[in-house]
């Protein structure tokens, strides 16, 4: 069914106004030029003027189900007209019923929730409920990782969008990844979990409450975990009695291919956090799971946490529809199924354009980094930066209506999870083209 437009401005207008008296986030705002949108439906979205772009990143890799989905959009309508809120304090059906299919869903036996406004905030939540647990203070995360904007979850964030908020919450301690770069790529799981290890040592791990880490890495470069990766951090957690937190807020709801990144390891964290896929975004919402034991412990203690949007009705009803369109739907099994076109699709580029140095997927979960030399695999823009090669292919991606991100020397593949298989060839088919700018750029 189609939606009908509801804007009365121009895309011109639009963009005039927003800047004029609102902020855009992570920019200077003189360098941006966002898109004016109008309305959207399945993958697709359109300006005011009637242009229509592929999301080719699902948003910020969170319309997991795709944009309109009137199921949805109905139970928040009906949640709205029969309850739009109340406070936390009090027990709703929504908030009931989807504490219970998280526990269906969620990883061993986390069958707890603390609900949020979002990823930022359940990472938070989840530091504090460590914390309080485990009488221990230090939180090891690691480089190439996003846990957030807010104070505790920027400070968890291992990437450059750290550097401005420091100095953060003390006790935060970041490791390396197995990752290190397009030019220098990967660690052996033994090395990486190695060297975790002495960093456990070095800091004392009776001092260490937690080590939050994405299943996959999200912003940072899709970096899925070697074969026992996983495991060992488990291990390792066990080993010194320090808790495992996944975050799942970009990796969870089918995003990979399963409920949550972890499950492909077959690995159980003592707490996931969660936002984005859980309401598609649909509404704001987010979450911290943990595990029963965890759980029973504030049965005594207190949990000392709280917000007056905890448990929202129409957070918790667009949650639970959108639970029921990827059941209903099969978008986990359509995600595994297109998930390996897609591979197939990523693996051609890099056999046809000399600019693509590494490409990496699971799921719906895609990247291609950029190199300037095949050889020394010299990026196509440097760490934090970018460059005009990167720019011009930003650029024609938005000229021929496919939106993603484009972030130093990468640009993501990460599409809703309805897609079809046309649909997934038609925008290959545009980054076919567009790699022909960045190869210009290849040396040798
Ligand atoms: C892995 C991860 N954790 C946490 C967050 C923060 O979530 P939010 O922006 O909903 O606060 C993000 C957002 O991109 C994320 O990708």
């Amino acid at each position: 069914m189609a939606i009908a437009t509801m804007t009365t401005m121009t895309g011109e207008e639009m963009v005039a106004l927003t800047k004029k008296h609102t902020l855009f986030e992570w920019s200077a705002q003189a360098k941006i030029d966002p898109i004016p949108v109008a309305r959207a439906e399945g993958i697709y979205f359109w300006t005011p003027e009637g242009k229509r772009f592929i999301d080719f990143n699902s948003q910020l890799m969170s319309v997991n189900i795709g944009h309109g989905d009137r199921r949805v959009v109905k139970a928040i309508q009906d949640q709205a007209a029969t309850l739009a809120y109340v406070s936390p304090h009090m027990a709703t059906e929504p908030r009931a019923r989807l504490g219970a299919k998280l526990a269906e869903i969620s990883p061993g036996d986390i069958d707890t929730f603390f609900f949020t406004n979002g990823g930022s905030e359940a990472n938070e939540n989840a530091i504090k409920i460590a914390r309080f647990f485990s009488a221990r203070h230090k939180v090891l995360a690691r480089y190439r990782s996003y846990h957030g904007g807010t104070a505790g979850s920027i400070s968890l964030t291992g990437d450059p969008r750290r550097w401005a908020a420091e100095p953060g919450i003390p006790g935060v301690v970041h490791v390396l990844d197995p990752y290190h770069g397009v030019e220098r790529g990967w660690e052996s799981t033994q090395q990486s979990l190695a060297t975790l290890e002495e960093v456990m040592q070095l800091e004392g791990p009776q001092t260490i409450a937690a080590f939050i880490l994405e299943t996959v890495t999200g912003t940072n470069g899709i970096l899925i975990p070697p074969d026992g990766y996983m495991q060992g951090v488990r291990q390792l957690c066990d080993k010194h009695g320090i808790l495992m937190i996944a975050d799942e807020v970009m990796a969870g709801f089918g995003r990979t291919g399963e409920w949550f990144a972890v499950d492909h390891w077959n690995v159980k964290p003592d707490l996931v956090t969660m936002a984005k896929g859980l309401t598609s975004s649909y509404v704001p919402l987010g979450a911290v799971g943990m595990r029963h034991h965890i759980a029973q412990h504030f049965q005594n203690h207190v949990f000392y946490g709280g917000l007056t949007y905890n448990s929202h009705p129409l957070g918790c009803a667009a949650a639970l529809a959108t639970i029921r369109v990827y059941e209903e739907d099969g978008l986990l099994e359509n995600a595994k199924r297109m998930g390996a076109i897609m591979t197939d699709l990523l693996k051609g580029l890099q056999a046809r354009h000399p600019s693509v140095g590494a490409v990496r997927s699971i799921g719906l979960f895609g990247v291609v980094e950029l190199v300037r030399n095949r050889q020394t695999r010299e990026p196509l823009a440097p760490f934090n930066g970018t460059s005009e090669e990167m720019q011009a292919l930003g650029k024609f991606f938005r000229q021929e209506g496919l939106y993603t991100f484009v972030r130093w020397n990468v640009f993501y593949t990460n599409p809703p999870l309805c897609i079809n298989e046309r649909q997934l060839r038609e925008a290959f088919e545009i980054i076919d083209r567009g790699l022909e700018i960045t190869d210009q750029a290849v040396k040798v």
